[in-house]
């Protein structure tokens, strides 16, 4: 895969995408959003590919927000479009893609760096990363769906207090706020997010993809997160996957899951 802002890497069933726009402190203009939309579509159809990471080039930035420069002169109707536009191509569809997403935050995760973040399954960063939701400091409010990821992460009163003020908190704080799940030096992060991706890789891709639906289906307003799991875990039953997990553990051997 051929990109502007993106580089995309691929072996033994990991895929590592890194935004790639380092002067720029990988700000997430127009172009990369699309690019990343193509390139998580393009990963998640394919069945090789069990675990993405994501992260940003250099060593200061994840992704420090939506490009300021690309909508500071929009209208009213221009910049709910860029709200609606990015949720649905990029933020919403990276939470309910099929294969696990691990974002791996590697310095400032800002505004739209932060929401990218957590749109994905889980977070692991290095102890020099800053994250935070400055929009107010600008005039706006966080439009791609940080307003409401952030309190599902953190709790209300946390979001609440890190959205108004605007303010960075550090990795650490990060972590003890329940943002990211795991805090390690600059040079560990890809190491530390790979042995995560190969604990993942060893399960079943289909029943983890039926976990992720599940999951999130907890908290779609309108939707019985419950009864989600009932469909799934049946649907689990039919599973080649399911015959062999259970299979190589009655035989008392590891299973080899065709991820069917
Ligand atoms: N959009 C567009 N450009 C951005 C950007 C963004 N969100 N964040 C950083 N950049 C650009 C800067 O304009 C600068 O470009 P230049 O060299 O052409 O002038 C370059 O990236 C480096 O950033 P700089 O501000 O010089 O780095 P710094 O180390 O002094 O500060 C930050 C780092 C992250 C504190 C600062 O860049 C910042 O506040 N960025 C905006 C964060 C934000 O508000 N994000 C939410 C957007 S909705």
């Amino acid at each position: 895969m051929n990109f502007e802002n993106i580089l995309v890497e691929e072996s033994n069933g990991l895929a590592t995408i890194t935004i790639n726009r380092p002067k720029k402190l990988n700000a997430l203009n127009k172009v990369t959003i699309e690019e990343l939309h193509n390139a998580f579509k393009t990963l998640d159809a394919d069945t090789n590919v069990k675990v993405i990471i994501i992260t940003g080039s250099g060593d200061k930035a994840f992704v420090a927000g939506a490009d300021i420069s690309e909508f500071a002169h929009f209208s009213v109707e221009e910049g709910g479009m860029l709200a609606r536009k990015g949720q649905e191509i990029l933020f919403d569809f990276v939470e309910n893609l099929s294969t696990p997403v691990i974002a791996a935050v590697n310095g400032f995760a800002l505004g739209g760096g932060l929401e990218l973040a957590m749109a994905c399954h889980f977070r692991v960063a290095s102890d020099n990363a800053k994250m935070g939701l400055p929009e107010v400091s600008l005039g706006v409010i966080p439009g791609y769906g940080g307003t409401q990821r952030l309190p599902q992460l953190v709790g209300k009163g946390k979001a609440m207090e890190l959205v108004m003020t605007a303010g960075m908190i550090s990795a650490d704080e990060a972590k003890e706020a329940g943002l990211v799940n795991h805090v390690t030096s600059l040079e560990e992060l890809l190491p530390l997010a790979e042995k995560i991706a190969s604990k993942i890789m060893r399960n079943s891709s289909v029943a983890i993809a039926a976990a992720i639906k599940a999951v999130n289906d907890n908290f779609k307003d309108g939707t019985n997160g419950f009864e989600t799991e009932i469909k799934e875990f049946g649907s689990c039953f039919g599973t080649e996957d399911f015959k062999e997990g259970t299979t190589a553990f009655l035989e008392k051997r590891k299973p080899n899951f065709p991820g069917k």
